[in-house]
């Protein structure tokens, strides 16, 4: 017992801030301190949440599932996790029109340094996904600072009009520390999402789509990672992703630029991508990177065309790639309907083995 655990207290504010919603009048409230049992009397009787200054306990979600539709949840000073291994998330938040914001200053810190073995989701420590947004329609999630993620950060699943916007992901002392896997964003049987104007320093994908449709990527800063990715598709309960844009961004330091990769003997489509005013700087493994040739083991050296990529759009990638690293490498079966164009690529070396480049698209290895 802690005297933190004391200041475990729910303020209700339900005076002039109060709206009235349904009939039924709801307040602002909120939770600091050291204990989150008020969680759910606080979701039901506020429509304003803060959440102050918490050091969740270990093990358990911060459960935000279930808001009540226009509810505003606002992340300030610092929040703080207990550890455990265990596979979380340290947060989940599921509703309708809900505006997650952070306040001037906001951190919620993952405690990384705890968990990180350079093992990632693939072994050493269980390791606590940090942020699901599961089942989150017509929301926002603006000006959050997230720091030093154990492992993957936001999962978006199963959601529909949702916007990220103006959020931080700094998992920079995963680099020198034994971060890996931390994706930024990892979106599955999604809609109308969009992602701008953030900053994503990590380990791994910057960007990953397994699935989805209307999915937007602008204006985001991505450090130190894998890049921004689209797939793997394949060999899941959806394997469509389609009318995908990312637009804008810069991929630094990273082991590779823009991917689009599809599973090897599995099926689905990927169709209506473009990538446009991308600019990679130093980049490790591969500047370009499509292929239908992936496996959980690495790269089988042959594509299918099961999960064919149709109507790819690459205008205006520019970049540096570092020696030893390939500039461009294409290896696909029954792609069509790209379009390329504005591909500028230095440093690096050619790639050997491309196939399946549509005639007449523009693009080449
Ligand atoms: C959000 O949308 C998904 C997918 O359309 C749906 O399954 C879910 O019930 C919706 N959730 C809410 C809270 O409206
Ligand atoms: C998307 O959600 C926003 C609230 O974030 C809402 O204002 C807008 O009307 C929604 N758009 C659609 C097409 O549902
Ligand atoms: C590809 O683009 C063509 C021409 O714009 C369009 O007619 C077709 O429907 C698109 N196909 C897909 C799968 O997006």
């Amino acid at each position: 017992m802690n005297s933190l655990a004391l200041l475990g207290t729910i303020f209700l504010a339900a005076s002039s801030l109060s709206i009235p919603l349904d009939g039924e009048t709801r307040a602002s409230c909120t939770l600091k301190g050291s204990s989150i049992s008020d969680l759910s009397s606080v979701k039901k009787s506020c429509s304003s949440i803060t959440i102050q200054d918490l050091t969740v306990p270990a093990g358990q979600t911060l459960d935000l599932t279930g808001l009540k539709s226009g509810t505003t949840v606002t992340f300030k000073g610092t929040i703080k996790f207990g550890t455990k291994q265990w596979a979380g998330p340290l947060i989940s938040v599921s509703g309708s029109q809900i505006t997650v914001n952070g306040a001037s200053g906001n951190k919620i810190d993952g405690g990384g340094a705890s968990y990180w073995d350079g093992k990632g989701g693939n072994g050493g420590k269980t390791k606590p996904k940090f942020f699901k947004a599961g089942k989150l329609n017509h929301s926002v999630i603006k000006n959050i600072n997230i720091y030093n993620s154990p492992v993957h950060v936001f999962s978006i699943n199963n959601c529909q009009n949702l916007t990220v916007q103006s959020v931080l992901i700094d998992d920079s002392k995963g680099d020198s520390g034994g971060g890996h896997n931390t994706d930024g964003f990892d979106i599955s049987d999604s809609s109308q999402i969009t992602i701008k104007n953030s900053k994503i320093y990590n380990q791994d994908d910057c960007l990953a789509i397994n699935s989805g449709t209307d999915i937007h990527f602008e204006n985001n800063y991505c450090k130190g990672g894998h890049g921004i990715s689209i797939g793997s598709v394949g060999g899941r309960s959806n394997n469509v992703v389609k009318k995908v844009t990312v637009k804008n961004c810069e991929v630094v330091n990273s082991d590779n630029g823009i991917r689009v990769k599809t599973i090897y003997g599995t099926t689905g489509t990927v169709s209506d991508i473009t990538f446009q005013d991308i600019t990679l700087t130093n980049i490790n493994k591969c500047g370009i990177s499509v292929r239908g040739d992936y496996t959980n083991s690495g790269s089988k050296g042959t594509a299918t065309d099961g999960v064919p990529i149709k109507n790819l759009t690459v205008k205006n990638v520019q970049g540096t790639i570092k020696s030893g690293g390939t500039r461009v490498m294409i290896l696909v079966k029954g792609a069509s309907g790209w379009k390329w164009s504005g591909v500028s690529l230095s440093g690096g070396k050619a790639a050997s083995g491309c196939s399946g480049i549509p005639s007449g698209s523009g693009a080449k290895c």
